[in-house]
């Protein structure tokens, strides 16, 4: 008998970006199975990609409706235990709403949702419902970020003083200027997107690994966003001053216009005794800093790391292990949560994460348009 987890998708088509990123992390540990899903809105194209990927016709579904309607009239030991959610921002919610109401698991996309309103009211159901509910800041996953975050937690660069994270994308700059083009990219399009374009898609990220390296939380932002053009209603570009308290401070940057950039995201924490740099680029490299030491380079998979750093490794040092298997841990994590095993804190981005994401983006851009003030979060 198959004991594996059974594992839905919604969106992640053969179209998308995503997708294939958490096919691939979901097989990478043997714990799920992907059963069904609904990939794609066009019923061609769903029934193409699912045979593609050896989905059995009478789980391939029209819609979310369709696929909750169909699931729960299997019994409990063939039903699908954990859904992901892989569509553009706008299906979010209602997608997670519906699932969760009906008790299924879910992994979500960042962000959250497109509102904070709409964050808090998924909360709100989790609380009753008690499933396990993750938010994809792939990031988190990547063992040298586990290392970061377990050595702040362990004092060793004493109290954070300074933070600097930036995230630079280019990937903008080419459509931005041409009113036509920018119509046919859903992260440019409210509708779609939500209230925010770079802030929510890449900006997100970076708040969320500096509150998961860090431990701690932001108190205050100060954000200056940059929409290129005055009939562009969506943010690709913006500088995020945050602080923690008067002598805690720092500045997220990022940006989908930093021409030529292609996905340059570095994440620098300051303390009192020593720094801690990373780059998602080089993600191997964890750079230890210490005053009057030569600086040290931490790199995957050696006795010397912690225990978080280490499960998420799997082949001996010097193999490079890159985005996939980030993924590839967040879904473990999650496969512990759902059978009730001891997982580590972090081992996966929780909902209240999620959460905090939309607050964030709903602050920069209050703090933006009201002429670039402080505002609290
Ligand atoms: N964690 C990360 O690092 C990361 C990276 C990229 C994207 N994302 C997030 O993942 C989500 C998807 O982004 P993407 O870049 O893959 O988008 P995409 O446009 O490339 O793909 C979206 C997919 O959803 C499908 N889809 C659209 N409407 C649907 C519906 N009604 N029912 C079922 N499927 C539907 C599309 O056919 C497509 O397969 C976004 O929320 C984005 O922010 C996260």
């Amino acid at each position: 008998m198959n004991h594996k987890i059974r594992l839905g998708i919604l969106g992640g088509g053969g179209d998308s970006l995503i997708g294939v990123v958490h096919r691939i992390a979901a097989h990478m540990f043997d714990y799920y199975q992907i059963v069904g899903g609904c990939f794609n809105p066009n019923p061609d194209e769903n029934k193409k990609f699912a045979a593609h990927i050896g989905i059995p016709a009478a789980r391939v579904y029209s819609s979310f409706d369709v696929l909750i309607e169909e699931e729960l009239k299997l019994s409990k030991e063939e039903r699908m235990q954990v859904v992901s959610i892989l569509t553009p921002n706008f299906l979010h919610f209602p997608m997670a709403k519906k699932l969760l109401e009906n008790g299924f698991n879910i992994i979500c996309e960042k962000p959250l949702t497109t509102s904070h309103a709409e964050a808090l009211e998924l909360q709100a159901i989790q609380d009753q419902k008690q499933v396990v509910f993750a938010v994809t800041y792939t990031y988190t996953g990547y063992p040298m970020v586990r290392q970061m975050k377990q050595m702040i937690a362990d004092g060793a660069i004493g109290a954070v003083q300074k933070v600097d994270l930036q995230y630079y994308q280019g990937w903008i700059n080419p459509v931005i200027h041409h009113a036509e083009q920018r119509k046919s990219v859903w992260r440019l399009d409210p509708e779609k997107g939500g209230i925010s374009c770079c802030i929510g898609d890449i900006g997100t990220h970076a708040f969320d690994m500096l509150e998961y390296a860090t431990n701690m939380r932001v108190k205050t932002i100060l954000a200056d966003l940059n929409y290129r053009y005055p009939d562009n209603e969506m943010d690709v570009d913006g500088t995020i001053l945050v602080r923690f308290s008067d002598y805690c401070k720092g500045v997220l940057r990022v940006s989908q216009i930093a021409t030529a950039e292609e996905n340059n995201f570095t994440v620098q924490i300051y303390g009192e005794k020593g720094s801690l740099k990373w780059a998602q680029e080089n993600p191997n490299y964890l750079n230890f800093l210490q005053e009057g030491k030569p600086q040290q380079q931490l790199k995957p998979g050696h006795d010397y790391l912690s225990r978080f750093s280490l499960e998420g490794t799997k082949l001996p040092p010097g193999h490079p292990e890159g985005l996939f298997d980030a993924m590839g841990n967040i879904y473990s994590g999650v496969a512990k949560a759902i059978l009730g095993q001891d997982f580590i804190n972090g081992a996966y981005p929780d909902l209240e994460e999620g959460v905090r994401g939309m607050l964030f983006i709903e602050k920069v851009i209050e703090s933006h348009k009201n002429g670039n003030v402080w505002v609290n979060l």
